[in-house]
């Protein structure tokens, strides 16, 4: 780590080849003969995506930009499937373009899907999950996918359109740690099935916590897949990538005021989850001894809530010392910002052998790229 700051300086995103890999393989362990669709949004990097496609991994897009990313790393067909709540005409027809499967989140878009559509319904099992609101998607209150009353509906209207309707989706959120909302969900769903009949296909979603039970979770999802007959898919994003990656920091200085600070050269334009989802990362120190005390760690941003992590124990910081943040490989870099016209850390991968460089740091002149000069901006006709 000492060494990846030197070459390619702080904040700094630094992965690790082997842990990637042990990810995939647990994926991989439990889920026996199922469809897995990395969901990109976690962490998009093209490396990575290249390194997931060549493991036999398809990938979840969200946006017209995932979609991009996907047919610039060559996934295309059985290997992608777009989803979000207000996909755009540019969404539908690029992912019809690359014979993308969508995935309905309501209604009204069986009117909008491009012409012999392959098409999966979310649905929406109005249930309360064991994590943080703005992570819960299965609610009965949240935007995503349709009712279990609307299901059968929807199905048949998909049927009515000449597209091919080839079974449910249901991702209740993310960072789910009890494997009995899983259960609680995919029995939901199960209850369809006199009114479904047979499917093709279940999506049983992502939002695995990282210790979660894994097995357990699997065991429901297959079941659930065997009740309707059907191939089971799944979409993880954090799991295949958290803790991978590390979010390397140097600390800038302490201060003391009604309470204890380690400042630091990363914050939450770098690692946005600890405001976003009061999310708590492992920090570790990596520097000897001197005494152990507790410290908040912040950022340099101006912003109150600009904090990393709270009372951490740390032995005493002086200026350089590195802290690494773990279990930042996933929506670490993937929610980085220009904000404060700050430029998005580098992102290294060890292999194993050598450090690899997979994004350069940005400038600020890469932060105001797209801003027009005073010539262009009279040029661009508007
Ligand atoms: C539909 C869908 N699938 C999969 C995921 C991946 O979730 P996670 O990264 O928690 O596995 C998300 C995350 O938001 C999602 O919305």
């Amino acid at each position: 780590m000492h060494e990846a700051a030197r070459r390619f300086g702080t904040p700094l995103y630094v992965y690790d080849a082997a842990e990637l890999d042990a990810a995939l393989g647990r994926v991989r362990a439990a889920f026996r003969d199922t469809r897995v669709y990395y969901a990109m949004k976690a962490n998009p990097n093209l490396h990575l995506l290249r390194r997931l496609l060549a493991a036999g991994v398809g990938f979840e897009c969200v946006s017209a930009g995932e979609i991009a990313r996907a047919e610039q790393v060559g996934a295309a067909g059985e290997r992608l499937i777009v989803n979000g709540p207000a996909k755009s005409a540019e969404e539908y027809q690029a992912g019809a373009r690359l014979g993308a499967t969508f995935i309905v989140d309501r209604e009204e878009e069986v009117g909008l899907l491009p012409p012999g559509s392959r098409a999966l319904v979310r649905v929406n099992p109005a249930l309360e999950v064991s994590t943080h609101d703005h992570l819960a998607t299965g609610a009965a209150q949240s935007k995503f996918g349709v009712s279990l009353a609307q299901v059968p509906g929807v199905l048949a209207a998909l049927r009515a359109a000449g597209h091919t309707a080839l079974g449910l989706h249901v991702h209740i959120g993310s960072a789910i740690r009890n494997a009995d909302d899983f259960t609680a969900a995919f029995g939901r769903l199960r209850d369809l099935r006199a009114v479904t009949g047979p499917l093709e296909v279940l999506d049983a979603g992502g939002g695995w916590g990282l210790d979660a039970d894994l097995g357990g979770i699997a065991r429901e999802a297959h079941a659930a897949a065997a009740h309707f007959g059907a191939q089971l898919w799944v979409e993880p994003g954090r799991y295949l990538v958290a803790q991978a990656g590390t979010l390397l920091t140097q600390v800038v200085g302490t201060k003391h005021t009604g309470r204890d600070f380690v400042l630091v050269d990363a914050g939450m334009t770098e690692l946005l989850r600890p405001m976003l989802y009061g999310a708590q990362h492992p920090v570790t120190a990596l520097w000897e001894g001197r005494g152990q005390s507790v410290w908040d760690v912040a950022g340099p941003a101006c912003e109150s809530g600009d904090l990393l992590a709270r009372a951490v124990t740390l032995p005493a910081p002086r200026p350089g010392d590195l802290l690494a943040i773990g279990e930042a490989g996933a929506y670490g870099a993937a929610m980085s910002s220009g904000y404060l016209t700050r430029s998005r850390p580098a992102e290294v991968l060890w292999t194993g052998e050598a450090w690899q460089l997979l994004r350069r740091r940005e400038t600020p002149q890469d932060v105001w790229a797209a801003e027009l000069t005073p010539e262009e901006s009279q040029s661009a006709g508007y």
